[in-house]
């Protein structure tokens, strides 16, 4: 059994600004307070997330958000073992202001800080929830990133395939903007997508006619804009039922290729103690279900961490932070901050994998 320990953790990679305070006394990691500040109101008027004053909002609260997350653990800074951060990769402001903060707190309560990568914070969720085993293979979708990783160690990351443009969850939320929703597109398409008939309009899956991990999703998006404008175009405006059968064939197309793909993924790769999706777009359960039916044909179990660990937030930070600690990594005052921190150096680069390059 391993020696109780305590970890702060710290993200601000986005416009969520989380801290979580994570304890793990030889039972197993225990979440003693998960406090998320979103900035969805201050950027809904420009559409996407900006990224100055997603930064201006991270400096003015990060320290106001871990306050309160050491306060709801009971926990003072005394009683923390190490602060881990994200260091990237993220929007620069935003990952610097939440960096300098640990890096403060660190040099004034003589704690280690680690240096956490998002991805792996988001890779390593279904270990805090649910233990699974290494190796196990996770598909990680988000508004920013998507990709196939097999996971062997809180270090160990071998990337199988990807987005070769969008992300998915950038895809739900441009095709909302298209269909009128509103913003974050994903649970505004899913709902609109319930009274949808999903066979309507004949979108393509793309790159599912080719071998190989990955994925497309920005023809999806200049379907949904042609399917669109050829109903305008013919009726003179879209009715309530040509929005819903769009949405439901979209999220169709998008839920079909990363099940096949997922198939694939699943088939080349042995000795996996399960499968796991983690990111924002894992929240849709259409794309739950067929990811559970591909875990059952592929025998592996399929674990689908609860929605307020998908998405960003600070527990999941402290959790990978506490598997590096134990790994004995401790960083220096002098990691820097990165917008750019790929998971699998060994990985070719992928031209434009998650254009946003900051939500993950
Ligand atoms: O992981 P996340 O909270 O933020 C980052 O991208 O870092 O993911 C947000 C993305 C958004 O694009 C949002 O539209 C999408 O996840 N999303 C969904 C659903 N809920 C959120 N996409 C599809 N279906 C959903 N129910
Ligand atoms: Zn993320």
């Amino acid at each position: 059994m391993s020696d109780p320990i305590t970890i702060l953790g710290i993200e601000t990679s986005c416009d969520d600004t989380a801290a979580a305070v994570l304890r793990d006394a030889g039972q197993g990691p225990e979440i003693l307070s998960n406090r998320v500040a979103g900035q969805a109101e201050l950027h809904a008027a420009f559409g996407g997330v900006v990224p100055e004053i997603a930064a201006r909002a991270h400096a003015e609260r990060v320290d106001l958000v871990i306050e309160a997350a050491l306060e709801e653990a009971g926990v003072q800074l005394s009683g923390i073992d190490a602060i881990a951060v994200t260091a990237g990769p993220g929007l620069i402001g935003g990952v610097l202001a939440g960096v300098m903060a640990a890096k403060a707190i660190g040099f004034a309560a003589a704690k280690p800080v680690i240096a956490v990568n998002h991805l792996a914070g988001h890779a390593l969720t279904p270990r805090l929830t649910d233990g699974l085993a290494y190796p196990y293979l996770v598909l990680l979708v988000s508004g920013g990133h998507c990709q196939f990783l097999r996971v062997d160690g809180p270090d160990s990351f071998t990337r199988l395939g990807g987005t070769i443009d969008d992300a998915p969850g950038e895809a739900f939320d441009k095709a909302a903007r298209l269909l009128g929703l509103p913003q974050p597109g994903g649970p505004s398409v899913e709902r609109a997508a319930r009274n949808g008939d999903p066979t309507r309009f004949d979108l393509p899956r793309p790159l599912v006619d080719r071998p190989g991990l990955d994925l497309s999703f920005s023809g999806l998006k200049t379907a949904i804009l042609r399917a669109r404008d050829g109903l305008v175009t013919a009726q003179g405006g879209l009715r309530e039922a040509d929005v819903a059968d769009l949405s439901a064939s979209f999220q169709q197309a998008v839920a079909d290729v990363l099940t096949e793909k997922s198939r694939r993924a699943l088939a080349g790769q042995t000795g996996l103690s399960g499968f796991a999706v983690a990111g924002g777009v894992a929240a849709n359960n259409q794309l739950r279900s067929g990811l559970q039916s591909v875990a059952e044909e592929a025998g592996v179990p399929f674990v689908a961490p609860p929605l307020a660990l998908c998405t960003d937030n600070g527990a999941m930070i402290a959790y990978a932070g506490l598997e590096l600690h134990r790994l004995g990594r401790r960083d220096g005052p002098a990691f820097p901050a990165r917008p750019r921190w790929p998971l699998d150096a060994a990985a070719v680069p992928i031209l434009g994998s998650g254009k946003k390059g900051a939500k993950a």
